[in-house]
C-alpha cells in the first residue's frame, strides 16, 4: 500500500485522512504537535475501517519517524488568523510551521510529492519549494480544484443538472481575485455563456470568488474542510494511479503565462512524476487582465514572505 502523511490533523488534515482511508487509496499518518490528538482521531477512523470493509491502516502521532517513506506528504498545518493579528504576523507563523513541516517530512521522504492546503497557501507552496530546494513537479499548492468546484456546485444550484455534466475552470490566486474561466466553463459542452443569462452567471463567479468567505461566515470558528481535502485526495489520487489529470493547482511559473519565480494557480497534468507539464489556456484580453491583476496580488504576498524568512 502507497503511504500518505498529513502534517496537521485539524479539521482539513483530519477530513482528508478520512476521504482517503475510505478509498483505500493508501495507508494514512496524521501528525500534530497536539498530544493524543491526531492518535484519537486515528484510531477512531481504524475503528470504522471494518464496518466498510477497507484495510487502510490509519495511525496518530507527534513523532516525524513515522511519516517514513510516504509518498505523498500533505501540509495543512497552520493557524487561522486571529484578532489583532496582521496578514504579515499570520505569513510568519504559517511560514514557520510549514518550513519545519517541509523540512522535518523531506528527512524522512526524501523521495515525497509535497501537497501544500496552509494558506496563504500559493505562497506557502514558494516556500515549501525554496526550503526543500526540490524540483517543481514535486511541491503543489492545492487551490484550483476546490475553486472550480465550488463554482461546479453553484453552477448545478441554478441549472438543477448534475454536477458531473458541469465543467468550470478557475485559475489564479487562491483569493477574491481568483479567475474564473467563464468561456472555458461549459454544461455538457454548451458554453455557460450560453446556458445561462449573464446576471445568473456573474452570480455566480461573485460567490464563487467569495466562497471560502462564505464558509468562514457561517461556521463562525474555522474555514472550510471539507471541499478543501477532497480536493487534495484528487490530486494525490491523480498521482499514486498516474492518471494524467488535467486540473488548475498552484505550480511555480517558469516562464509560462508570462509569469515567473512564483506559485499561482494554472491547468498542470497530475501524474506519477507530480506536476508533471503546465497546460497553457489561449486568453483573451478580459481574461489576461483579470489573469494579471489575480497575479500581481499574489506575488504582492510572495514578496512580504521574503521580507520575513531567508530561504
Ligand atoms: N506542526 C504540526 N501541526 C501543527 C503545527 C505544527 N507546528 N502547528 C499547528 N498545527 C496543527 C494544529 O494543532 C491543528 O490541529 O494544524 C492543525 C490545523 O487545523 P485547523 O485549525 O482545524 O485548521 P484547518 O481548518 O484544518 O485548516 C488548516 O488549511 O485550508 C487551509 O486555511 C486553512 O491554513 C489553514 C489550513
Amino acid at each position: 500500500m502507497k503511504k500518505i502523511s498529513i502534517i496537521g490533523a485539524g479539521n482539513t488534515g483530519a477530513t482528508a485522512a478520512h476521504w482517503l482511508a475510505e478509498r483505500e487509496l493508501a495507508d494514512v499518518v496524521l501528525l500534530d504537535v497536539v498530544e493524543g490528538m491526531p492518535q484519537g482521531k486515528s484510531l477512531d477512523m481504524l475503528e470504522a475501517m471494518p464496518i466498510i470493509g477497507k484495510d487502510t491502516h490509519v495511525i496518530g502521532t507527534n513523532d516525524y519517524a513515522d511519516t517514513k517513506n510516504s509518498d505523498i506528504i500533505i501540509i495543512t498545518a497552520g493557524i487561522a488568523r486571529k484578532p489583532g493579528m496582521s496578514r504579515d504576523d499570520l505569513l510568519k507563523t504559517n511560514a514557520d510551521i510549514v518550513g519545519k513541516a517541509a523540512m522535518e517530512t523531506l528527512k524522512h521522504s526524501p523521495n515525497a510529492i509535497f501537497i501544500v492546503l496552509t494558506n496563504p497557501l500559493d505562497t506557502m507552496a514558494y516556500l515549501t519549494m525554496k526550503m526543500t530546494k526540490l524540483p517543481r513537479e514535486r511541491v503543489i499548492g492545492q487551490a484550483g480544484i476546490l475553486d472550480s468546484a465550488r463554482m461546479r456546485a453553484f453552477v448545478a444550484m441554478e441549472t438543477g443538472v448534475s454536477v458531473e455534466n458541469i465543467n468550470c475552470y478557475v485559475l489564479g490566486g487562491h483569493g477574491d481575485e481568483m479567475v474564473p474561466l467563464t468561456r472555458h466553463s461549459n454544461i455538457a459542452g454548451i458554453p455557460l455563456k450560453e446556458y445561462l443569462p449573464a446576471d445568473k452567471l456573474e452570480a455566480i463567479v461573485n460567490r464563487t470568488r467569495k466562497g471560502g468567505g462564505e464558509i468562514v461566515n457561517l461556521l463562525k470558528t474555522g474555514s472550510a474542510y471539507y471541499a478543501p481535502s477532497m480536493a487534495c485526495v484528487q490530486m494525490a489520487e491523480a498521482i499514486l494511479k498516474d492518471k494524467k489529470l488535467i486540473v488548475p493547482c498552484a505550480t511555480m511559473m517558469q516562464g509560462e503565462y508570462g509569469l515567473n519565480d512564483m506559485y499561482f494557480g494554472v491547468p498542470v497534468v497530475l501524474g506519477a512524476g507530480g506536476m508533471e507539464r503546465v497546460v497553457e489556456y489561449k486568453f483573451d484580453a478580459d481574461e489576461k487582465a483579470m489573469f494579471e491583476k489575480s497575479a500581481a496580488s499574489v506575488k504582492e504576498t510572495h514578496e512580504a514572505l521574503k521580507g520575513l524568512v531567508t530561504f
